[in-house]
């Protein structure tokens, strides 16, 4: 059974930044569990070095026990007190995306964080936030912060401190309110083993940056997880990449249902879309579309709702809009989700790894 401990919870307002800052600094300091701004999404911290104050994180989400955490640092400086060695491939990926949307999995030095974080593994993942409120909090507490996504369990992540408290008010003991995220989904996680970087789950850097900065002669190698999204990878594939406990879970899920629709041919893809709302709202279930903004128009009166996702070819604005349009789906008790497929050039790759989770793997050709 799942305790349900109650506690008051601080929201510190943008305006109120020095004084919010030092008072949740010390809060976190204290064993506080606080959630706070990233460039990503909102995650929420704690000591990473102090294991009740990692569990209370753990009890707060919902979360389970075997998925590990993302360790936040201030500054490279952190590294030695937590991890035995960063080889040559990995110090390129820090200087090219450090402080930024990437996460190194890295060998933990022994007893440098809480086994919670960890979740029993041999490697912690690390990461450097851009943005200012994150980076000074960290600094401030004088703590390493482990912090997932700031999000009951498979739910979608917060890109704004009002969805935090939407769902853990009363569970956690404060939120530093940063206004929206910038990238708005979460970092990329990556293990480099050899010659190879694996990326374990695709965000904010995308794999041709990486590619980029690693070099001609390193392998950059996409996820193992099948276009389902959240289903496992079957346990019978025998091999050896590594993989992110993480991605197993089922995330991001609204509580409608959601069916991806892709498309290259604009006129078939919108008339997909179209066909299969009226047929939803034939069965009486209330429809919501995802849309890029060039076909929006094309469904005025064709749904319940319809979202305006950005630019088909920027898919960086679907990315900054996509969590909050599923949590609105929910708000709106929409049954029915259809959603335009995105190219999965740049951040559009991570973009269509987060929609297939969403829709379980539910995806149609137009
Ligand atoms: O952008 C982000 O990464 C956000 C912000 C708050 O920093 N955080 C975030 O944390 O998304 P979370 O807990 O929701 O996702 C962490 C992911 C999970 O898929 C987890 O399995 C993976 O990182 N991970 C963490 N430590 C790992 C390790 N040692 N080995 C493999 N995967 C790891
Ligand atoms: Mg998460």
């Amino acid at each position: 059974m799942e305790r349900e401990t109650m506690t008051s919870t601080r929201y510190w307002p943008a305006a109120d930044k020095e004084a919010g800052l030092q008072e949740a600094a010390a809060a976190l300091a204290a064993g506080g569990v606080v959630a706070f701004p990233t460039e990503t999404v909102y995650g929420l911290g704690a000591d990473a070095r102090n294991t009740a104050a990692v569990r209370r994180i753990f009890e707060a989400k919902g979360r389970p026990a075997d998925n590990p955490l993302i360790v936040h640092v201030a500054s490279e400086e952190s590294l030695p007190a937590l991890t035995e060695r960063v080889n040559e491939i990995e110090r390129r990926l820090i200087a090219a995306f450090w402080p930024g949307p990437l996460t190194l999995v890295l060998p933990v030095k022994p007893g440098a964080v809480s086994p919670l974080v960890t979740a029993g593994l041999d490697t912690v993942g690390i990461r450097m936030p851009d943005h200012d409120t994150a980076l000074r909090l960290i600094a401030e507490s004088g703590c390493p912060l482990a912090a997932p996504s700031a999000n009951r369990s498979g739910r979608p992540s917060p890109t704004t401190a009002g969805h935090v408290l939407e769902d853990l008010e009363g569970r956690i003991d404060g939120v530093v309110d940063g206004g929206s995220t910038g990238v708005g989904l979460e970092s990329t996680v990556v293990r480099v083993l050899g010659n190879t970087v694996h990326i374990l789950r695709p965000g904010g850097v995308t794999p041709e940056r990486l590619q980029a900065a690693a070099g001609p002669s390193v392998r950059v190698e996409g996820t193992a997880s099948p276009a389902g999204g959240g289903a496992p990878a079957p346990a019978t594939q025998d091999d050896d990449r590594p993989r992110s406990p993480g991605v197993k879970y089922t995330h991001y899920a609204p509580r409608g249902e959601m069916l991806l629709i892709a498309g290259d041919e604009p006129e078939r893809l919108v008339e997909a879309v179209r066909l299969r709302s009226a047929e939803a709202r034939r069965q009486g279930r209330r429809v919501g579309i995802l849309s890029c903004s060039e076909h929006v128009s094309r469904y005025e009166g064709a749904a319940d709702e319809v979202f305006d996702c950005g630019p088909r070819f920027s898919p960086e604005v679907a990315a900054r809009r996509l969590y909050a349009i599923l949590r609105e789906c929910d708000r709106l008790g929409l049954a029915t989700i259809l959603a335009e497929s995105f190219p999965e050039a740049g951040i559009g790759a991570a973009l269509m790894n987060r929609m297939r989770k969403a829709a379980g793997g539910r995806e149609i050709t137009a």
